[in-house]
């Protein structure tokens, strides 16, 4: 069976982007994979974060998956943090990394331009998450567009690491969805829905209240001109929702565009809404049960066991390969 790993930050609550290019995914794919799911909280603190709040959307993530339909008996659900072979594997991936390739990633200059203090994990984020992906002998990593870039420095780093040592990494391929790849602000539809938005307005999460779903869906900025079509360049907030509205209520742009012709952007933000509603309502009812559960504590605690098996046995690996330690007798 081929193995899948992807990891999703806890820097905030998920947005619905997360859960349209990624979560949905996820859940398709646990079937017919191996699969490996992280909650990635050492690539959080790349930026400053509060350690309550970081350690409330840590479990906050991890039931999240679960209310999504992450089955934990077929997917193996874990915290970065708590399997040590993450860092270790990092290291030894830094230390084949270049600076420049590094300061070359898109990630890296938007999160660092203009700041004056711009932490080092900021820039060797990506070995981490090389590691990530490469302790599991990753096939397939399913990810939003905007996570290519790190997806081939990972494939760079595995083939560098292959030639320049021994061949014990499998290049990994990334799996971008059709469409959702890249849910836009709600605000500014020429920006990626992000978490980490300093404007409330400009990202629906998946545990907001079903008021402000419908208030942040009402007030998403569109165009003037007042006609339901999807075309990116010139209409790109509809065209967004249009995306949303699509994946969740399980029908073609091209027959929502039919059905919304002749009427205005009104009636169709208020059906968006209840799309959205529908869909997120049970996820969020799930997600209470679960997150004070012990339930969750030993879906966690048996998700870092079983990775840390398979993990540790790629360390030994590459510090064998790499010459460090001593020889085992
Ligand atoms: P993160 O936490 O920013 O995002 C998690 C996943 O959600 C996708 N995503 C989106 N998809 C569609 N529209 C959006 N607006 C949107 N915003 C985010 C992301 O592409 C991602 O798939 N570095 C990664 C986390 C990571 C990882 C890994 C991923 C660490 N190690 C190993 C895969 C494999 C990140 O910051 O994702």
């Amino acid at each position: 069976m081929k193995t899948i790993f992807s990891g999703i930050q806890p820097s905030g609550v998920i947005t619905l982007g997360n859960y349209i290019g990624a979560i949905r995914q996820f859940i398709e794919l646990q079937n017919d994979y191996d699969c490996y799911f992280c909650v990635v909280d050492q690539h959080a603190i790349t930026v400053p974060q509060d350690r309550l709040k970081l350690r409330k959307n840590i479990r906050t993530l991890a039931a999240l998956y679960i209310a999504a339909g992450l089955d934990p008996q077929k997917a193996t659900l874990f915290i970065q943090s708590e399997v040590p072979a993450h860092s270790q594997a990092a290291w030894m991936l830094q230390c084949i990394s270049y600076i420049g390739e590094l300061e070359r990633m898109t990630q890296f200059k938007d999160k660092s331009a203009g700041k004056e203090a711009v932490s080092a994990g900021l820039l060797t984020y990506p070995p981490l998450m090389a590691a990530d992906i490469l302790l599991y002998g990753t096939d397939l990593v399913p990810v939003g567009e905007d996570q290519k870039q790190h997806l081939e420095l990972t494939r760079n780093l595995a083939e560098r690491f292959n030639n320049r040592y021994n061949e014990i990494f499998t290049i990994p391929e990334v799996r971008i969805p059709k469409v959702g790849a890249r849910i836009m602000s709600l605000q500014d539809p020429l920006k990626k829905m992000s978490k980490s938005d300093a404007n409330q307005k400009a990202f629906i999460t998946m545990l907001d209240e079903p008021k402000q779903i419908e208030k942040k869906i009402k007030s998403a900025v569109t165009d003037s001109d007042g006609i339901v079509q999807f075309d990116q360049k010139n209409k790109p907030g509809i065209s967004n929702l249009l995306s949303i509205y699509s994946i969740l209520g399980n029908k073609t742009v091209q027959e929502l565009e039919e059905y919304y012709a002749g009427k205005g952007y009104g009636e169709f933000k208020t059906d968006l809404a209840e799309v959205v509603l529908n869909y997120i309502i049970p996820i969020q009812e799930r997600f209470r049960q679960l997150v004070e559960s012990q339930e969750l504590d030993d879906i966690l605690d048996k998700g870092a066991e079983k990775a840390a098996l398979k993990a540790n046995k790629m360390v030994k690996k590459m510090e064998k390969a790499m010459g460090l330690g001593r020889k085992r007798r």
